[in-house]
């Protein structure tokens, strides 16, 4: 008889995809903070305009590398955990092409100048309908996985990437409803209007952090932390309790997004009562994922992989106590349209975001590939360049930000503003340059990553591949 295998194929298709699309999201990133601190770079042609290239920046790191990272892992950890393989091969097999084929008509739409201006859902409906299509598909291959499962249980890390796959659809279908307003182009209007259609992007925006950028990365914390450590999970009663804490808690906080603006003043204080306690279960969480390592501290010594993950888990709960602050009304009305909404930003996608991903596929790669990692002492230069790249590019927009803010309503005696909107500008300049260095360390380290994991894949080390499923152990 033929022993049962995995699916290794399309895990390690989106594997090396969230590599290269990492390096290319990471390198306009780079681009874009050299345009903000060198405004000539744009050469005066429209296509590398800063308005062009920073959506171009957001989708190819959130939906393409980070997009990717879900992709494999979930499909990885849903087939380890339920022993059994993917219920479909060519459905996972539309998931992937189509996926890059959303990516690349989005790496193109964008400088062409084709969207429809809503932040992190900038495509056009007919890439949006695609989008849709791929989404299903995704639905029913992990689901579908799901109910044809050897285990009598469903293990905690696929409660996050299943509540992270049904909300984004939801959210994408209602944040794109749209009536097309061409026969030629792509041109569309959306279907709703003034303060209802700034509340649906915000509903959409800060569940698509919580969701996209968080949720489905709990699932990977769920599953590589205990792994890479070989420990059990601290507590899992705590992660039920977690889970149920943070899925139903983010859904309220989107107009934190809004505050000060022409959203009813109840709706605003909701959403700031709402952030605050999301503090709690975000902190469940982190505790949780960090105090997986207790009584194997000294792992953390000698293995650099768990390093990434464990420091991701920091940034983790350094963001989320961060966001809670920033969602009160007082602190916001400095904070907002400041850098210190960038440096929240990239403390989240970088630290928490990008660093538990390659952590996760630290781990991952040399077992779908059957291969032994090339070289931990470049793991740990990764680390390090990530790790200082982080702290440069997050420290210089705090001062940044909160410089901006200061400035910008400090008054005179007179009741006259003390500083110029330009002086502002001036003032922000080395900040700017600090963050294009840092960002470019972290740029460097995911090379090194790309180059160890090229040296991984084509190496001779040959370990055979474990793609055969086991039997599921009888109790837990
Ligand atoms: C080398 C690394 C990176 C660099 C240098 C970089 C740089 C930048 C710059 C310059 C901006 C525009 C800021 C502004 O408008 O003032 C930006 C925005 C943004 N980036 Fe990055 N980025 C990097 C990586 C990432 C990653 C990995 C993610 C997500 C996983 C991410 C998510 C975002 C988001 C969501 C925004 C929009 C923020 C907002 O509208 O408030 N970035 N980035
Ligand atoms: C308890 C959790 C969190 C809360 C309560 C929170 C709260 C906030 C607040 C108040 C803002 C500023 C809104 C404004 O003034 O415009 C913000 C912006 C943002 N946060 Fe968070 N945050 C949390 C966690 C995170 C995490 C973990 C990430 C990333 C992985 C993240 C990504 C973002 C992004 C991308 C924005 C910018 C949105 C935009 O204006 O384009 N947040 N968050």
């Amino acid at each position: 008889m033929e022993t049962a295998t995995y699916n290794y194929k399309v895990v390690r298709q989106f594997a090396i995809m969230t590599i290269v699309w990492g390096i290319v999201g990471m390198s306009v990133g780079v681009f874009i903070a050299a345009e903000l601190a060198w405004p000539w770079l744009n050469f005066d042609i429209p296509y590398l305009a800063f308005g062009r290239l920073r959506p171009l920046h957001t989708n190819a790191v959130i939906f393409a590398f980070g997009g990717c990272a879900l992709f494999a892992t979930s499909y990885y950890v849903v087939q380890r955990t339920c022993h059994t393989r993917l219920i479909s091969d060519k459905l996972a097999a539309v998931t992937f092409w189509g996926w890059q084929l959303v990516i690349l008509l989005a790496a193109v739409s964008f400088p062409l100048g084709i969207t429809q201006s809503r932040e992190y859902a900038e495509l056009e409906w007919p890439i949006d309908l695609l989008i849709a299509v791929i989404w299903v598909t995704y639905a029913i291959v992990f689901f579908g996985t799901i109910a044809k499962r050897k285990t009598p249980h469903i293990y905690v890390a696929n409660w996050f990437y299943g509540a992270f796959i049904i909300t984004i659809a939801i959210l994408h279908i209602f944040n794109n409803l749209a009536v097309p307003v061409e026969w030629t182009g792509m041109k569309s209007y959306s279907a709703f209007s003034g303060a209802q259609d700034a509340m649906l992007q915000w509903w959409y925006g800060h569940n698509a952090v919580g969701f996209f950028l968080t949720a489905g990365f709990l699932g990977m914390m769920y599953y590589f932390v205990p792994k890479q450590a070989n420990r059990p999970v601290y507590s899992y009663r705590l992660s039920i309790v977690h889970f149920w804490a943070l899925i139903f808690t983010y859904i309220w906080a989107g107009p934190h997004h809004l505050h000060y603006t022409a959203l009813p003043d109840w709706a605003q204080s909701l959403g700031m009562v709402m952030s605050l306690i999301l503090l709690a279960p975000s902190w469940g969480g982190m505790i949780n994922g960090i105090m997986t390592l207790s009584g194997a501290w000294e792992k953390l010594r000698s293995d650099p992989v768990l390093r990434f993950l464990i420091v991701a888990i920091s940034f983790y709960g350094m963001s989320t106590f961060e966001g809670p602050m920033m969602a009160i009304k007082t602190v916001n009305s400095l904070s907002h349209y400041t850098d210190w909404t960038i440096g929240h930003v990239h403390s989240g996608a970088l630290g928490w975001v990008a660093m538990i991903s390659m952590g996760s596929l630290y781990y991952l790669i040399p077992r779908v590939f059957g291969r032994e990692l090339y070289s931990l002492k470049l793991v740990e230069w990764h680390f390090w360049a990530a790790t200082i790249g982080v702290v440069l590019y997050i420290s210089a927009m705090w001062v940044s930000g909160i410089m901006q803010g200061l400035m910008w309503r400090a008054v005179n005696a007179d009741g006259t503003l003390t500083y110029s909107f330009v002086e502002s500008v001036v003032a922000m300049h080395p900040f700017y340059v600090t963050r294009f260095v840092g960002g470019a360390l972290f740029l460097t380290g995911t090379l090194i990553m790309a180059y160890n994991v090229l040296m991984t894949v084509t190496g001779a080390k040959y370990s055979n591949v474990k793609d055969s499923i086991p039997e599921p152990a009888l109790a837990h």
